[in-house]
């Protein structure tokens, strides 16, 4: 195992924990690679699915990963051997690693051979889900083990989603009737009144009580944006050459971006509306662009298992295979696996500066060098860290190197929407060279509508995140984005030292940013988390290991002491189990259920 490397600088530096310790009392195996492609069959009863394959199939590269899946594969390219490989996340009823045995490497039809790894190979292995310490076991579901039209395995995930998401039954109580288009209008202050009376239950973010979603830089920073983004809320920057004015801020934008992180003559890139489009575009732009330099058809991506689920999405779009990296037990990603695992078909390598779910920067130069020796693209998601670590840097923080002074990093991702403090629908794309920006573009003119051309994914794009951002990094400048910086990095110094004296809780892994997750070796950190939201504040759960998942603002500074207060009473009065899971992202449910 590689050593854990040397703390940062003690001012977010938690004390460094046993994370192998919980790894391995939950619901998954922290280390292991696996792929994703081509689908088998899987059957689904209430609470249970088993897989079946007609392929053969041979162990994974080191598949020793139990986690759910939401793609289930059967048969690749094995790693540079051109063996075929079967590998999922977590196929098994039990959480242990078996071999294959001869037979399921060989006979075409056994029912549960897709699970070989981690279930005897004989019959239907059914997988019951089960509740683990704070989360829900998937009981290593294969959950979406369809073929290419994906309908059994993903009606499998439907029920089981509409049987076992708990924010289900709270947001269907909160949720809707059936409205019908009003008869007649209202006034603004009537619907304004009744808009305001639906907000209630939101969480509350303006008394900086949301450690997620928002990233609460102050009321002056909202005057700003509201009154930019008023200002242009009609306009549309589908075509500049309508609203020149919204192409201009839009460059504004990403020479900004481009400076920031060191980017020099040769790179360019295009604004996004956040970071799931600007990764799409990064790996469309791999794709397209290793497809003409080497002839690839069936590309693969390598990325971390922390890395965020949004390139998953993209390879499922562009019909690429993905493979995780393995994580170490000091919950890094190491750079030396992916010399192993890039295969003639890899079309992009990422790394994280810094990952969603631990705040911790990837290995980037040992990475990137690894990669650009293959010829493979190197992608960077600092869509949390792009306007944060060049700040940090600044004041002085440690920061590993992650941007484009680093050799062999071809593409960027940095939201201006998160750290930058701009309104939800503002991202950029970098690329170097910048020639590469072609790949993102589409164009077709054959229809009656004459050329239709686009830079990214949105055809129609709003006006006034655009507008918005540009304003926030005029009206912030260098000097308001470093004492934000500043703010944000106290008050995580803060939390950290806070969490770190409250016997019973601890920061998992070694944040190198204002990103931090709070788990416990002896308690259901999610039952704390419960008494916390009982109390007002709000944040995202996750798992492997559990944890709450906090990402500081700066203005969480004026309630780090409360925040603090209230964790030490959670940590002293909270019940023994969460009914609570870990979830991230839209209210999937409603949709499951409806199909
Ligand atoms: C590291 C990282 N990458 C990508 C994303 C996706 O960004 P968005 O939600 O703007 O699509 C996130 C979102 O939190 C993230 O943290």
């Amino acid at each position: 195992m590689t050593q854990t490397p040397a703390a940062p600088a003690d001012i977010i530096a938690p004390s460094r924990q046993p994370a192998n310790q919980a790894m391995r009392t939950t619901a998954a195996s922290s280390a292991g690679a696996y792929v994703a492609s081509s689908m088998t069959k899987c059957v689904a009863s209430n609470r249970s699915v088993s897989c079946s394959s007609s392929v053969p199939l041979t162990p994974s590269y080191r598949s020793r990963s139990l986690e759910p899946s939401i793609e289930c594969p059967t048969q690749r390219p094995g790693p540079g051997d051109g063996r075929p490989v079967a590998s999922t996340a977590g196929c098994s009823g039990e959480r242990r690693i078996a071999r294959p045995s001869a037979s399921a490497r060989t006979n075409s039809s056994v029912a549960g051979a897709q699970c070989h790894e981690y279930a005897p190979a004989t019959t239907s292995t059914a997988s019951p889900i089960s509740r683990t310490s704070g989360g829900w076991s998937w009981g290593g579901m294969a959950s979406d083990c369809s073929n290419g039209s994906g309908q059994t395995g993903r009606s499998a995930l439907r029920r089981i989603v509409i049987r076992w998401w708990p924010p289900r039954r709270t947001l269907d109580a909160a949720r809707r009737r059936i409205m019908k288009l009003p008869a007649h209008g209202s006034t603004v202050d009537d619907v304004m009144a009744r808009l305001r009376s639906m907000q209630g239950k939101d969480a509350d973010y303006h008394s900086a009580k949301t450690w997620g979603l928002i990233y609460n830089a102050g009321p002056d920073v909202d005057e700003m944006l509201h009154a930019a983004a008023n200002h242009v809320l009609a306009e549309n920057a589908l075509n500049p050459f309508a609203f020149p004015s919204l192409r201009q801020m839009q460059g504004d934008v990403v020479d900004v971006a481009a400076n920031l992180l060191h980017g020099g003559d040769d790179v360019g890139g295009t604004m996004t509306s956040g970071g799931t489009e600007s990764i799409f575009m990064a790996v469309k732009t791999a794709r397209d662009r290793m497809r003409e330099e080497k002839g690839i058809r069936h590309g693969r991506i390598i990325i971390p298992r922390t890395a965020h689920p949004a390139f998953i999405k993209a390879a499922h779009l562009l019909d690429l295979e993905w493979v995780h990296m393995p994580l170490g037990d000091d919950l890094r990603t190491h750079a030396a696996p992916l010399a192993e695992m890039i295969t003639d078909n890899t079309v992009l390598a990422v790394g994280s500066a810094p990952n969603y779910p631990f705040g911790m920067v990837d290995p980037i130069p040992d990475m990137a060098a690894i990669a650009s020796a293959a010829g493979v693209p190197f992608h960077v998601d600092a869509c949390l860290g792009g306007f944060m670590l060049p700040f940090l840097e600044r004041l002085g923080h440690p920061v590993p190197p992650w941007d484009f002074r680093v050799p062999g990093v071809s593409s960027i991702s940095a939201d201006v929407h998160k750290y930058g403090y701009a309104i939800k629908g503002a991202s950029v794309i970098l690329h170097r060279p910048k020639a590469n920006v072609r790949h993102q573009i589409f164009m077709f003119n054959d229809w009656p509508g004459g050329l239709y051309g686009t830079l990214a994914f949105l055809g129609t794009k709003p006006a006034p995140p655009i507008a918005a951002c540009w304003s926030v990094l005029q009206f912030l400048g260098e000097d308001g984005y470093l004492r934000l910086a500043k703010d944000t990095l106290e008050a995580t110094r803060k939390l950290i030292q806070g969490v770190r004296a409250i016997d019973g809780i601890h920061v998992w892994g070694e944040p190198d940013m204002t990103v931090t997750a709070i788990g416990s070796h002896t308690q259901d950190i999610f039952a704390i988390g419960d008494v916390m939201n009982e109390r007002g504040w709000h944040f995202d759960r996750q798992e492997q290991p559990n944890a709450l998942h906090l990402m500081a603002s700066p203005r969480h500074n004026d309630v780090i002491d409360e925040f603090l207060d209230d964790l030490r009473f959670a940590v002293a009065h909270h019940a023994e189990k969460s009914t609570k899971a870990a979830t991230y992202g839209d209210d999937v449910s409603a949709e499951a259920a409806a199909t």
